[in-house]
């Protein structure tokens, strides 16, 4: 077969290994030939491709990024899109197509999957948000990095009696802050599920630090939002899928700890460093086995499914259910990380 492959929305780590792994098996297994699409949907609407084969993927495994490039081009959002990615496909030859990515690039894959493009998805986000899988690549480095960064900045804020404030991605999910602080031992974790308490937050500030030494570490996901009425936050631009660019929540969240606390309190932003590099083991394995069973999929006819992480095992969802509702962190890992506030 000639099988197209795409990596779209933000990079993560382990892109790579899934396209190594789908060329491995698609040439030596299935005999196939794998076209990549270059920069996510924006290569299929303008047809820019790059033969992928077993040479071309050697020692791409640990590297971070995509060798294919990635953008959150939406061709439902492109005059013309939907139309120029089905001509690319028929001119192209592409008996089938493996996209890559988050909601975004995944919702797109499911509605043109709707309207006759045979489409089969991995899902990959650092963010951990997608519906239908226990866990997506990317995210397992995201929180390592982020819990080295609380590490350090454990020790720092200790020398100096201070607050720390660490903001990690995560828009919609609160995933990276919940883990890397329960994993770095935060004061407190603030994440988009449920708006904080800015009064309650320097309370146990306050209390923790009149115990003694303390110093705290607070990480705050970008999306998270303030109790109505309690704090005033920036408004923000719009991407092509209408999400807001957000990153700010922690540097006004600081200022407001220390104007409330007297606590020197300072601010750090990891942004796109959760976002780079080399990924973990797990993160390898796992983009790994998800591009063999994506391959599988298509071999299989299993159009309009992603793979899935599901118990340890990987499985195949319709895409519909991965991508039809955000998976939100529940109340029962925030209770634990709750156990060590204040
Ligand atoms: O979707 C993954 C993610 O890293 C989010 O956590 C973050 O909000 C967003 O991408 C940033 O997007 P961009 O790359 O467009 O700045």
């Amino acid at each position: 077969m000639r099988i197209g492959l795409l990596t779209g929305g933000g990079d993560c780590p382990g892109l790579n290994a899934v396209l190594r792994a789908v060329v491995r098996k698609g040439e030596r297994v299935h005999g196939d030939t794998i076209v990549g699409f270059l920069d996510g949907w924006r290569g299929v609407i303008e047809r820019r491709t790059t033969p992928l084969d077993v040479e071309r993927c050697r020692g791409i495994l640990p590297r971070g990024g995509t060798i294919l490039g990635s953008s959150r081009t939406n061709p439902f959002a492109v005059e013309g899109g939907v139309d120029s990615c089905k001509a690319t496909l028929a001119a192209e030859s592409i008996d089938a197509l493996i996209a890559v990515g988050g909601e975004d690039t995944l919702g797109v894959a499911h509605k043109l999957g709707g309207e006759g493009v045979p489409v089969v998805g991995v899902p990959k986000t650092i963010d951990n948000d997608l519906s239908a899988t226990e866990f997506t690549f990317g995210f397992h480095t995201a929180v390592q990095v982020a819990t080295d960064a609380i590490d350090r900045l454990h020790t720092t804020a200790e020398s100096h009696d201070r607050v720390l404030v660490c903001e990690v991605m995560g828009r919609h999910a609160g995933w990276i802050a919940t883990y890397a602080g329960i994993a770095g031992g935060a004061a407190a974790v603030l994440v988009p599920e449920r708006p904080f308490d800015i009064d309650a937050l320097c309370v146990a500030l306050t209390a923790r630090h009149e115990r003694g030494r303390f110093a705290s570490v607070v990480v705050v996901a970008e999306g998270a939002t303030p109790a109505a009425g309690t704090m005033t936050l920036a408004a923000s631009e719009k991407d092509a899928f209408g999400h807001v660019r957000l990153g700010g929540i922690g540097s006004v969240l600081a200022e407001e700890i220390e104007k409330r606390t007297g606590f020197e309190t300072r601010n750090t932003t990891l942004g796109y460093i959760q976002r780079g590099g080399t990924p973990t083991a797990f993160d390898r394995v796992l983009a790994t086995r998800f591009g063999a069973a994506a391959i599988d999929a298509v071999h299989d006819g299993d159009f309009g499914t992603m793979v899935a992480l599901d118990d340890g095992n990987i499985v195949r969802v319709p895409l519909a259910d991965g991508v039809g509702q955000l998976k939100t962190v529940d109340l029962e890992l925030l209770a634990v990380a709750d156990l060590f506030s204040g």
